[in-house]
Formats: C-alpha cells, structure tokens, sequence
C-alpha cells in the first residue's frame, strides 16, 4: 500500500509551490498525495488552485475576514492537529513562511508526524522584514525532518543554525516548475490579447492600448506585506501616481491583493487614473501572461522575485531586506523599499535607459531549473522507505 504525503496549502503562494509536488507524487510508486487546505485564504487560494486543475481532499476552511495572526495561528494549529489524529499520514509537507506553514509544522511535530519544509533556509535575520514570515519559517526549519532548500545559500543558512546536515537537501525552487508548466500551455494558447486582458478587468481604452497590435509599455504591480500597512502603502501609491505622471506612455496593472488593509489606500490613492488598471487578483494562468507581457514588475512579493527572471523581466522590490539575495547578487531585482524617491529613480532607468533593461532581461534564473519536485519526491520515497512512523 502506498504511504500518504499530506501537503498542507493556505494561501496562494503555497498553492503554486506546492502544485508541481503534488503531481510528481501521484506518479510516485509508493507514496500518494493528500492535498490539505487549511483555507487561510479563501477565493485566492481557490483560484490558484483551480489554475492547476486542483481541488483540496480536506478544507478546513479557516479565513475570516481581517483575521489576526494570534487567532489565525491557535485556529491552525488546533484544526491541523484534530485532522492529523483523525488521519495519520505518513508525512507532512509545508511550504514556505506563512502562519499555515509554522503552524501545520508545529502540529506535525506535536502529533510526532514526520514533516518536509519546502522552501527552507531562507533569512533576512531581522524579525521584523518580513514580519512576521521570518519568525515563521526560524521555526519551521529546526522542526523539520527534511530542509528542502532552494539553494547552496539557504543551505549555508540553515547549516549555520546547527540544522544536520543529514536533513537539508538543496532541491532548487518548486516555482520555477510551477512557471514552466504554466508558460507551456499559455504557448498553446491562441487567445486574443485585447480579449484577455478586457477578461481580466482591464478598461477598455486601456486593452486596447497596452495589449493591442503596438503594445504601449506598461509595468505590473503586486503588494501585501504587513510591514507596509500604513504609511508604507501611502508611498508606493503615491510613487505610482508620480511615475504615470512623469511618464506620458506609461501604464499600470495592479491586481490588489484581497487583504482589506492593502484595498484601501490603493483604492482611495489611484482608482480612477485612466493609466492605472486596478484589477482583482488574478489566477496563476493569467498572472504569469500578464508578467510575460509587462516591461517590468514593481512588488513586495517573494514568489515574483523568483519567477521574474525565468521571463526576462527586471523586478524592483518595495522592501528594504529580502531572503532572497540571488537575485539581487544576480542582478534581476533591485530593493527600492518603499522610499518614493528611489522608487522613482529605479523605475526611470527601466524605462530610459534600453542598455541596462536589456541587460538586467537577459540574467539567468538562480532559483531553479524545472525539476525541483522531482528531487524532493525522490529524497521522500527513498527515506520514508521502511520508515517506523508510518
Ligand atoms: C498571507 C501570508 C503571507 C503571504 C500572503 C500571500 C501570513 C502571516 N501571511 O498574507 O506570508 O505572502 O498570504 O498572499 O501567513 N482575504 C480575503 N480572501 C482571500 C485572502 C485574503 O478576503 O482569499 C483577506 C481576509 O480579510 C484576510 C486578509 O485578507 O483576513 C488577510 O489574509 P492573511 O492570510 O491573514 O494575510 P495575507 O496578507 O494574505
Ligand atoms: N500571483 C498570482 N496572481 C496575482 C498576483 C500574484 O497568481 O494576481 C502569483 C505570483 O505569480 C506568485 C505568487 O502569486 O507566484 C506570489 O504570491 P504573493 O505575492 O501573494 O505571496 P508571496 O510570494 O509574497 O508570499
């Protein structure tokens, strides 16, 4: 009989990480999926999951509107451990540094469930950027059975914490898969652009002017981080305003993030600019056409500082610090933070100066290769052979 892997999924970024292992192990000969919704995030996570053909075997179905994190974490960890009595898999795999990751983990390893980190290692060593992420995945490493850690850094990272070195397996980034896989049916796609983007939400006037036969350029924003409520998020409005203003060509497409405290000030600041499009979020499918399209992105988001560089796009990072450096080392991405002043300056030598675009386009993709979740599936047969927790 094939042992259970259950992957625990809450929002929307560990959908799409977590999607390409899934579909590695229904292939696998002695392990098989069960897919775990904690349900963190509601119609995000239900739309991200639906770009992948997916639907959860279990929904917990947790989200409340503007919840708090202490709730939120006790509301996990309870639900995950009931279900982890009830069900007893023989492992657990949790993605990333959400409140569902630290808490499924916390569960796991209460319940003495053995647990896989995807997406281990990665620092900024200051607690509070991003907060509480950071905190989240300090915890969920030296838990964890099996460090799954995108690169030789985040193994360092890890090491240098006294994680042994027998649990850390460097495997690449499952989000280079997850874009692969998506890329190549977008190829087999034959949609009409201005059809699409008007499908999308964007107005009319602007379809037809951005995703026409010339194409004007356009940037693509995406924002949430908890750090940057408040005066953070007035700044990179106000930052978007003045770039559209300074720049008579140029559009935006922001699909705003469903967190009230992000709606609010980009709704109040730059709804009804007739250069901005304010979208709802978008599902992973259309996420990644509009990101092959855009001249370049502007975001706080973790996921979009990997993927960026495997489409040629350049990212400025609305953060002061990342865990994910390789990319800046590399040259893809930039950290602006959410000073409108360097915002601006950033965004001008994108948009002026056709060199350095084209040479921060063509850089490589230090996080992964497409096979990721082959290598992670391939450690997790090999010891979960035999193994006496199952
Ligand atoms: C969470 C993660 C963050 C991750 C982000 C991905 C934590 C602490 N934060 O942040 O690490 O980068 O997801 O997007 O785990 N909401 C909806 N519908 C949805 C999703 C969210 O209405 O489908 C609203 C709800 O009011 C919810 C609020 O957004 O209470 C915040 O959601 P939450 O998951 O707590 O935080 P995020 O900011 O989404
Ligand atoms: N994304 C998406 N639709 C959107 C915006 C982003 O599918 O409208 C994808 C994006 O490609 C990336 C992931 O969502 O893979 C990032 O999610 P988010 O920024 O919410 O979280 P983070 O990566 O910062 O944890």
């Amino acid at each position: 009989m094939k042992k259970t892997v259950a992957l625990i999924v809450g929002t929307r970024p560990e959908a799409i990480k977590l999607a390409p292992v899934y579909q590695t192990l229904l292939r696998s000969e002695t392990l098989q999926p069960f897919l775990l919704s904690t349900g963190q995030h509601r119609e995000m996570l239900a739309q991200t999951l639906a770009a992948f053909e997916l639907k959860p075997e279990a929904d917990l179905a947790l989200m409340q509107a503007n919840q708090t994190l202490p709730d939120l974490t006790a509301r996990v960890l309870q639900a995950m451990t009931c279900w982890l009595h009830a069900n007893r898999p023989s492992a657990v795999l949790v993605q990333g540094d959400t409140t569902t990751a630290f808490a499924a983990a916390l569960a796991a390893f209460y319940a003495r469930i053995p647990v896989g980190h995807v997406e281990a290692g990665l620092r900024t060593y200051d607690f509070a950027a991003p907060w509480p992420e950071e905190m989240n995945r300090r915890l969920a490493d030296p838990i964890s059975r099996w460090c799954f850690a995108p690169t030789t850094l985040s193994r360092d990272n890890l090491l240098a914490e006294r994680i042994p070195s027998e649990r850390v397996h460097v495997t690449g980034n499952t989000v280079i898969d997850a874009l692969l896989w998506m890329r190549s049916r977008q190829r087999q796609a034959t949609a009409d652009p201005v059809a699409r983007a008007r499908r999308c939400g964007i107005p009319k006037v602007m379809a037809a002017r951005y995703f026409g036969s010339a194409p004007a350029r356009w940037i693509l924003v995406t924002g949430h981080r908890r750090e940057s409520f408040g005066e953070g998020f007035e700044n990179i409005c106000k930052s978007i305003h003045a770039i559209v203003e300074q720049h008579d060509e140029i559009g935006v497409v922001y699909p705003v993030h469903l967190n009230p405290r992000v709606q609010e000030p980009v709704r109040r600041l730059l709804g009804g600019n007739p250069r901005i499009a304010l979208i709802e979020p978008l599902g992973y499918e259309d996420f990644v056409w509009f990101m092959d399209r855009c001249h370049f992105l502007l975001s706080d988001s973790g996921g979009v500082q990997e993927e960026a560089p495997s489409l040629g796009k350049p990212v400025l990072v609305m953060r002061t610090t990342t865990e994910r450096p390789e990319g800046v080392t590399a040259g893809t991405s930039r950290l602006v933070g959410t000073d409108p002043a360097a915002i601006l300056h950033e965004s001008r030598i994108l948009l002026g100066d056709t060199t350095e675009y084209a040479a921060r386009a063509a850089l490589r993709n230090p996080y992964g290769d497409g096979h990721t979740s082959g290598r992670i599936v391939a450690v997790l047969e090999r010891e979960l052979a035999g193994d006496t927790f199952a």
